[in-house]
């Protein structure tokens, strides 16, 4: 089971920036949708083994910023024109480098 996890959560995360990406030039509701779904698949696929690992506080603090990251990434779409939120793009691309530096276990405590 650890390993069927561990592929959906690898394989989703490149998918889920591609997303949030194409979400910031194309406004459609299928690449919304396809966002959101991928967001569901990385959530539960992490906590499925951070569980496994039995829940050390590094992903604990890897939960809230990956909900964060994906709370402001809907806040961003909302926008009329999501590329000029500079500070809002700045703080998600910051968040998106945490995880993925936690994730590869650079940032480790
Ligand atoms: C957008 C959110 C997230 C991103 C971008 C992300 C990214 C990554 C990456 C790049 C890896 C390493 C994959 C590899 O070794 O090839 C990883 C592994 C992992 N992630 Fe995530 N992750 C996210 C959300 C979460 C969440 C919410 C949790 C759980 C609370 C979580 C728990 C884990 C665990 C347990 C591992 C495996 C660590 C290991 O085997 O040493 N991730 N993640």
């Amino acid at each position: 089971m650890y390993d069927f996890l561990y592929q959906v959560h690898v394989g989703t995360w490149v998918i889920l920036l591609v997303f949030v990406v194409l979400n910031m030039f194309y406004r459609s509701f299928i690449l919304k949708l396809l966002f959101r779904l991928c967001s569901v698949f990385m959530l539960g696929s992490g906590v499925g083994l951070a569980f496994y690992l039995s829940f050390p506080i590094i992903f604990i603090v890897k939960l809230v910023l990956a909900l964060l990251l994906i709370g402001l990434t809907e806040i961003i779409l909302k926008k009329d024109n999501p590329r000029e939120e500079s500070y809002l793009l700045l703080l998600i691309s910051g968040l998106f480098l945490l995880l993925i530096l936690i994730g590869f276990g650079i940032i480790r405590f």
